[in-house]
This record gives structure tokens, C-alpha cells and sequence, in this order.
């Protein structure tokens, strides 16, 4: 069952036409994988109501955005607790692992307390927690990181919004902490059919000329951009002065 991202009639219908059946509730607290989009006020709210309405389990997948917009992820940005929450390489300091993690009576039926056996070749793979581990700590010991990429993305975001709007360009910039996104021919963009319904051919312009500039973006509308802490003033001005040249 599927009830489209910032839909809350549709969620509303979903839990009511089946109520207790529904065993969880799974989603990207912030969208990622339609450009990013942030959840509209409320929404994760809603969504916590009606799990506990109906006792079932909601699940964040925090693939993205754990450790990335605070050190509780999402769930700590806007005060949501999840039943269960999925992370990926973020928990490897990028290198390939996967973890998941929650709520002590449902983790408990995980073995060896519970019946449910869980492994795999690369579980717990010591290279990837190693790497976890140390990227995790720096995070521990210089949490000024997650203000300095969250400046730096605010300012790519006024900028870009400042350029594209001289040149009459129209322009969805959606952005979360470090996350951000363009989307073209809209103005707002706050579900999957709004971004799907955007200019794609225009982003794809975009790519190849940011490209050609030497700016390496995603090479999708339906990606997100991470700015990383190593993005400073310079990577900045640079990126800027691209987009500048952009004629649409
Ligand atoms: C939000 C989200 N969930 C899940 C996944 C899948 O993760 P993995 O490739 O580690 O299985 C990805 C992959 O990037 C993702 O972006």
C-alpha cells in the first residue's frame, strides 16, 4: 500500500480502509529521491497519530538524513520519535553497511533475545564500523560542522534563488539542513507528482553546463545535492559563478 510523500488524505484514507492490518508506516522523513523534500508541518505528526491509532509500527528511513541533518537525524530535527529507523553507509563513513535500530521491545525480537535471526556476509563489517566510528566521533567533537554546512547550503540556496530569479527563470529550491535541491518550471515543489512534473529537460541542461563549468552536481532532478563540510567560500563563489552564466 502506498500513500504518496506530504499526502495526508490519502495517508488518512490508507490507515482508515485498513486500520489494524497496517503493520508499519515506512518513509523518508525528508524526501531524497525526488530532489529533496521536506515534510509539510505536521505531516510526520500525523503520521505518528495514526500509527499509534492503530498500533502500528512507523518507520523512518534515515538513509539519508541520519547523522546528516543532526545527530538524531531527522527525528531530532523535528522532534519525531520512530518505532524503527534504517540507516546506510552514513553509519560507515560512507563505505557499505547498513544498520537498524529502535524501540527496546521490538528490538528484542531480534536474536539472540528473540526469534528473529539477522545476518549477512558484511554484518558488522569491522573496515566500514571502523570508518563509522571515527567519522562519527569527529561529528562528537565538532557538532559546529552541522551549522557550517547548513550556512553553507543556506547561502547556495538565496544565491541561486537570487540568480535564476533575475534571469526569470522559475524555480523550486527546497533545502533541509545540508540537503537541498532545483527543480525547474515550478515554484513549489511538495510531493512526488510536483517534481516529476517539473522541467526536466531543463535540470538536464543544467547538469551539462554546471559540468562543463566544472561543477559536478547529481545527474538528476530527483537527486538531492549534500553539501559536505569541506564546501567552503571558494567551492562557493566558483559554483555561483556558473550557475550565473546559465542562460535556461
Ligand atoms: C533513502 C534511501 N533508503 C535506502 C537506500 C538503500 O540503501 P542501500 O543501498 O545501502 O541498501 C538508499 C540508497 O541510497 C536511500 O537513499
Amino acid at each position: 500500500l502506498t500513500a504518496p510523500f506530504n499526502d495526508l488524505e490519502a495517508l488518512e484514507r490508507v490507515v482508515e480502509q485498513h486500520g489494524s492490518e497496517l503493520a508499519a508506516i515506512i518513509l523518508e522523513p525528508v524526501a531524497g529521491n525526488m530532489g529533496c523534500v521536506p515534510p509539510l508541518p505536521g505531516y510526520l505528526a500525523a503520521l505518528r497519530s495514526a500509527c499509534d491509532r492503530v498500533g502500528a509500527l512507523l518507520i523512518f528511513d534515515e538513509v539519508m538524513t541520519g547523522f546528516r541533518l543532526a545527530p538524531g537525524g531527522a527525528q531530532e530535527l523535528y522532534g519525531i520519535e520512530a518505532d524503527l529507523v534504517t540507516y546506510g553507509k552514513v553509519i560507515g563513513g560512507g563505505m557499505p553497511i547498513g544498520a537498524f535500530g529502535g524501540r527496546g521491545d521490538v528490538m528484542d525480537h531480534i536474536a539472540p533475545t528473540g526469534k528473529v535471526y539477522q545476518a549477512g556476509t558484511l554484518s558488522g563489517n569491522p573496515v566500514a564500523v571502523a570508518a563509522g566510528y571515527a567519522t562519527l566521533k569527529v561529528l562528537r567533537d565538532r557538532p559546529d560542522i552541522y551549522g557550517q554546512v547548513a550556512e553553507a547550503t543556506r547561502i547556495l540556496h538565496d544565491e541561486m534563488l537570487g540568480i535564476f530569479t533575475k534571469k526569470g527563470i522559475p524555480v523550486a529550491i527546497n533545502r533541509v539542513g545540508s540537503m537541498i535541491s532545483v527543480h525547474f518550471g515550478r515554484e513549489k515543489v511538495q510531493r512526488f507528482d510536483d517534481a516529476g512534473s517539473c522541467d526536466l529537460e531543463q535540470f538536464n541542461r543544467f547538469f551539462h553546463h554546471m559540468l562543463e563549468g566544472g561543477v559536478y552536481l547529481p545527474p538528476s532532478a530527483f537527486e538531492t545535492w549534500f553539501i559536505s563540510a569541506s564546501i567552503g567560500g571558494d567551492e562557493l563563489d566558483k559554483t555561483l559563478e556558473v550557475v550565473g552564466n546559465f542562460e535556461g
